[in-house]
């Protein structure tokens, strides 16, 4: 990592002025809102961007603002790719994430659903995060790249210590993090090279066989792009599912009324997951890099400088959301922006509304009278970046 490299990811770790502190970001966001929608931070040396218009219009325009950001951290890969090398990548991959292949997921979705509620279900109570909305998309995305079972659990470990987020409390420095992360980047890494050894001998139809097959003019994924990738797809699609179950959940019950007619409306459910999505987006923000000089809302941007645009905000955006406030679950339209816009958006969209979707169908089917323990103190994952909690206790009729 070269001085300047290192410098702009320290600057990325650090929690913006207004946000330090304070129980939810929503309040900084409605201020920023309302005094112009874009402000340049000193300390961070970045601008933010807050209001709905100006965030799409940043997202949509790869040509000024690139992905080539500082936060890549020790993945660098499609999410990281301007044009015209983010095109051809992203068409290979897009063969082997079809629609069809995430349909055909969702009868062991619901099988794995199952099991973990079959473990808690009797007892009347549970952790909605550790037992249920944790552990689902891990299993899941393991057995879409054909992990073995019996290696789960090291597999599980890898992805942890390669998401581990930055947690002002724990006393690890941002190079500490950063070393942890790399050497489990490593161990997956060859973990992952075995894999895909062998799927080229013997091809089937999962993921890593796909993402084999996959071609544009006689031309395939080598093997770095795809090793880089596989490592995505932990990065990207596990604590943001997570969250979407949770935070999803965590609005129903405390909107009993809303949670009261999905028991009743099952049919409701995608509506309602989309305005949570919304409401609490698992990621709050993005980063991107201006290519070149650009003004945005009369603001001089400078070449170079880092500009963060907060989709947690723009999906608050009154001037695009009547009751921006309010959690409604059938809100419609609901053109949220919580999975990106424009080029980038986000490839695993249909997979994590089909987990969510049948994950939270069959909790509200197994768990009736759903609440959250008397007294029970939430306490958010540290950082800006992502929004969920670290447990959600909840007892239900057994
Ligand atoms: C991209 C959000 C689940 C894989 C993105 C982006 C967002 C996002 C905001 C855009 C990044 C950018 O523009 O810089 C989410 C949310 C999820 C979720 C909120 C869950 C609720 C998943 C899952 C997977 C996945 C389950 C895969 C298993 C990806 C990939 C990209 C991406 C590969 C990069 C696409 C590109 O650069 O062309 N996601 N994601 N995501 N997401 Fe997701």
């Amino acid at each position: 990592m070269n001085k300047s490299t290192a410098r702009r990811t320290q600057r990325a770790f650090i929690t913006p002025r207004g946000l330090a502190g304070a129980e939810s970001p929503y309040a900084w966001y409605e201020t920023m809102r309302n005094s112009g929608g874009i402000h340049y931070d000193e300390e961070r040396e970045a601008w933010d961007v807050f209001s709905y218009e100006l965030v799409h219009q940043v997202l949509s325009d790869y040509k000024h603002f690139s992905s080539r950001t500082s936060t890549e951290g020790p993945v660098s890969s499609l999410i990281g790719m301007d044009p015209p090398r983010h095109k051809l990548y992203r068409s290979l991959v897009n063969q082997a994430f079809t629609q069809k292949s995430i349909d055909m997921q969702a009868d062991r979705i619901g099988a794995i659903a199952g099991e973990l509620l079959d473990k808690v279900a009797g007892t009347g109570h549970m952790d909605i995060i550790q037992d249920f909305s944790y552990p689902l998309p891990v299993i899941v995305i393991a057995e879409m790249l054909g992990v073995r079972p019996e290696d789960r659990e090291l597999f599980k470990d890898w992805s942890d210590r390669l998401v581990a987020s930055v947690d002002p409390t724990s006393g690890q420095t941002v190079q500490q993090l950063t070393e942890v992360k790399q050497q489990a980047a490593e161990e997956l890494y060859r973990y992952f090279t075995e894999v895909i050894e062998w799927r080229r001998k013997a091809p089937g139809d999962d993921l890593v066989s796909e993402l084999l097959r996959a071609k544009i003019d006689n031309e395939h994924l080598d093997m770095p792009s795809l090793l880089s990738f596989c490592l995505l797809l932990l990065v990207a699609g596990n604590e943001t599912t997570t969250n979407l179950i949770g935070n999803a959940l965590l609005t129903f019950l405390e909107n009993q009324d809303a949670l009261e007619r999905l028991y009743a409306e099952p049919d409701l459910l995608p509506s309602a997951l989309e305005e949570s999505l919304r409401y609490r987006s698992p990621i709050q923000s993005l980063s991107r890099r201006a290519v070149e000089d650009i003004t945005l809302n009369g603001k001089l941007i400078q070449a170079d400088q880092e500009v963060v645009v907060w989709m947690g905000s723009a999906n608050r955006d009154e001037a695009k959301f009547a009751g921006a406030s309010q959690f409604i679950p059938d809100r419609k339209p609901n053109p949220h922006l919580a999975f990106g816009q424009g080029i980038h958006f986000c490839l695993g969209a249909p997979l994590a509304r089909l987990e969510a979707r049948i994950a939270v169908k069959a909790l509200l089917q197994r768990c009736r009278h759903l609440h959250l323990d008397a007294g029970a103190e939430l306490t958010r994952t540290p950082g800006s970046f992502v929004f969920g909690y670290k447990e959600l206790p909840v007892t239900f009729d057994p």
